[in-house]
């Protein structure tokens, strides 16, 4: 759409100048000059670029995003809106801010990473400095890991030295080959600066399943000792998390070195949904649509969810992953 601004006002502009090209040549250079210094201030008007303008951290957004949009993670918001909060109001930090982000499909990974870039870059997901790795698409082929890794480094390397302020999201981590996390783990640590480029400003995301299943036993442990989910707290989690994301020989080494090395500065786990935050997550989806949110077919759509494990059926298998396809067919 901004492009489209952009050649429309460039179109009217060569009109424009085509009609006075009828008077005399000086009037044309004139003309000419002036469109285009014109063209150009209109062209850097819609050219994001690496400036406050384009990139700039409102705390306040992500804090509504979180509470309005994001369903059934009263820790992960928590801990995201403290963690980015003080990462970005730090003008001086000493490494780039690392997230891990750990938990069942469908309970809002991806979620955040998109709240938390939308609240940062004006072009939210869209922005050129935001960057989604996925191993299958990125690095589908473990015999060329040697390429990857050099390909990687350059694109991080590349990125962060036209925008310090580079936003990396790495889904689907325990898919990614360790050999691959080895060769960005410099990015991640205290250096000052690595062959003249500082990554201190970069935002790196890792999304994963790693600990999936301790969350979800943790809590069902509370959902049947009849405790609210909203007292599971952090250090219920914490331990486990690493813990069990250690013992897993899969995902187990990328974790370790990096949590050896404290690279990662937050782990945040994602609790599996229940039926009432799917109903939150139709009607949200339904107002974004601009439909009237109706609670009935809200219903409908979370009953028509498959619940785990199969003899409480408390958490939704998919979480909210599937709303948008099945509204497409209440509605
Ligand atoms: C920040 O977010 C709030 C809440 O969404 C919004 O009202 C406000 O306009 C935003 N501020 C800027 C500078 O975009
Ligand atoms: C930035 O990363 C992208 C991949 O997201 C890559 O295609 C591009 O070449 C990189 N840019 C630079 C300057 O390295």
């Amino acid at each position: 759409m901004k492009a489209a601004h952009f050649y429309l006002l460039l179109h009217v502009f060569s009109t424009a100048s085509v009609l006075v090209n009828a008077f005399d040549p000086i009037t044309t250079t004139v003309v000419v000059s002036v469109g285009a210094a014109l063209g150009r201030t209109i062209y850097d008007y819609f050219h994001e670029r690496c400036d406050p303008k384009w990139i700039s951290f409102n705390v306040t957004g992500l804090e509504v995003d979180l509470e309005n949009k994001l369903f059934g993670q009263h820790i992960a918001s928590r801990i995201i809106l403290k963690a980015v909060n003080g990462f970005m109001s730090n003008v001086n930090p000493k490494k780039p801010l690392v997230l891990s982000l750990h938990g069942w499909t469908g309970t809002g990974k991806n979620f955040v990473s998109q709240l938390i870039a939308e609240n940062i870059y004006k072009e939210g997901m869209d922005s050129s400095f935001v960057h989604v790795f996925t191993s299958e698409l990125h690095f589908p082929h473990p015999s060329q890991l040697d390429t990857y890794k050099s390909q990687l480094q350059q694109w991080i390397k590349g990125n962060v030295s036209n925008c310090e302020r580079s936003m990396f999201i790495f889904d689907e981590m325990d898919k990614m080959h360790p050999g691959l996390i080895d060769s960005i783990k410099p990015y991640l640590d205290y250096y000052d600066k690595l062959d003249g480029v500082s990554y201190r400003k970069a935002i790196f995301i890792f999304l994963s399943n790693a600990g999936g299943e301790s969350i979800i036993q943790t809590a069902l442990d509370f959902w049947k000792a009849g405790r609210e989910r909203e007292e599971i707290e952090l250090r219920d989690l914490e331990t486990l998390l690493s813990l069990s994301v250690f013992n897993n020989k899969k995902s187990g080494l990328w974790h370790t070195s990096l949590i050896d090395k404290n690279l990662v500065d937050f782990f945040v786990p994602f609790l599996p949904l229940e039926y009432r935050h799917v109903v939150q997550c139709a009607l949200a989806e339904m107002e974004a649509r601009g439909l009237r949110p109706d609670q009935s077919v809200a219903d409908q759509v979370a009953r028509d969810c498959v619940y785990f494990p199969k003899s409480e059926r408390v958490f939704s298998v998919k979480g909210c992953k599937t709303i948008e396809s099945k509204l497409d067919y209440y509605t």
